[in-house]
């Protein structure tokens, strides 16, 4: 299934494009000889729309590619590995896009993977898979995050289900405002079963070059780049989450060979610090035996 681009439509038409793109970074990833990992459903679903948006927002900027794949081999370590610490029978990816690890990761079958995402994009990825096989049991639920009640209701009946679940917010938190993060923040934490979380983080002072680069002619408002929090995984301790352990995209794409950062003059061992933390993957566990500080 494909959805032609049209020419007069912006190329990203609202949030769920950018799920698009993702896929088609994966499939350019699946192609190298030296893959990282293998996604044989990513050219698919990235669809033609993809390859077009990579095209459009990097005129000669260079790529996307690199940061993307680093993000999904790191996101795909700290999975497994919290997975294999025990305790977990649920993964909840909000936002999932067109992401398919159940399809990709060596998963216990027993593992249930529940995906959320907005209408259209679930209703385009069912089409897409549906002759598919997945590893472990999958779900998948169209909901907008936004909506207070639906939200809660969700997290609260797979809350009943769970004795343990892994959260995935991949791609996703940099385009809410503060609030809905916030509001997403304590709702998780409200869910005993929601153990940990996984996220990415952007430091505030990247926002403004991240959002200058974004080429606004192709992107609504809608997808601009936004949360960038002080403090990074601080901003969630009183909504009832703890860091656990944070790795560096930078560090990352050097030990994978997937370089992110324009060749430029050596930095100083001062400025390699403060690049180490301007994008981070993060792992929250939930703060044991402490309430979030209730909203004001
Ligand atoms: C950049 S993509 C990331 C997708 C996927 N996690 C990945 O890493 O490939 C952002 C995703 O967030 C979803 N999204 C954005 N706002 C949402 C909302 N309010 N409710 C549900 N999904 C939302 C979009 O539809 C899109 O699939």
């Amino acid at each position: 299934v494909t959805e032609p681009v049209s020419s007069d439509a912006p190329l990203i038409r609202d949030i769920s494009d950018t799920a698009r793109w993702a896929a088609w970074c994966r499939a350019v990833e699946s192609e190298r000889p030296d893959a990282l990992f293998h996604d044989p459903l990513a050219k698919i679903l990235a669809g033609e729309q993809g390859p077009a948006i990579e095209a459009a927002m990097n005129k000669g900027r260079g790529s996307t590619v690199s940061s993307l794949v680093v993000r999904t081999v790191s996101f795909d370590t700290m999975i497994l590995d919290r997975l294999a610490e025990g305790g977990i029978d649920t993964v909840v990816n909000l936002a999932a896009g067109l992401d398919t690890r159940p399809y990709r990761l060596a998963l216990s079958e027993d593992l249930r993977w529940i995906e959320v995402d907005l209408p259209d994009l679930i209703a385009f990825k069912e089409g897409c898979l549906a002759d598919a096989k997945p590893l472990c049991h999958v779900e998948r639920v169209a909901l907008d995050l936004a909506e207070a009640d639906p939200r809660r209701q969700l997290l609260a009946a797979i809350g009943d289900r769970s004795k343990g679940s892994l959260v995935l917010t991949e791609g996703l938190l940099l385009y809410l405002d503060s609030a809905l993060v916030t509001a997403l923040a304590r709702d998780l934490a409200a869910i005993p079963a929601m153990r940990s979380w996984l996220m990415d983080l952007l430091h505030p002072a990247l926002l403004p070059h991240v959002v200058r680069s974004w080429n606004s002619q192709e992107a609504g408002s809608a997808t601009i780049p936004r949360f960038a929090p002080e403090g990074g995984a601080e901003y969630f301790r009183p909504l009832g989450w703890s860091l656990h352990h944070w790795v560096s995209a930078r560090d990352e794409a050097e030990r994978l060979d997937r370089p992110i950062a324009p060749a430029g003059p050596a930095l100083s061992d001062a400025q390699r610090e403060a690049a180490r933390i301007m994008n981070t993957y993060v792992r929250l566990d939930r703060s044991e035996g402490q309430e979030p500080l209730p909203p004001n």
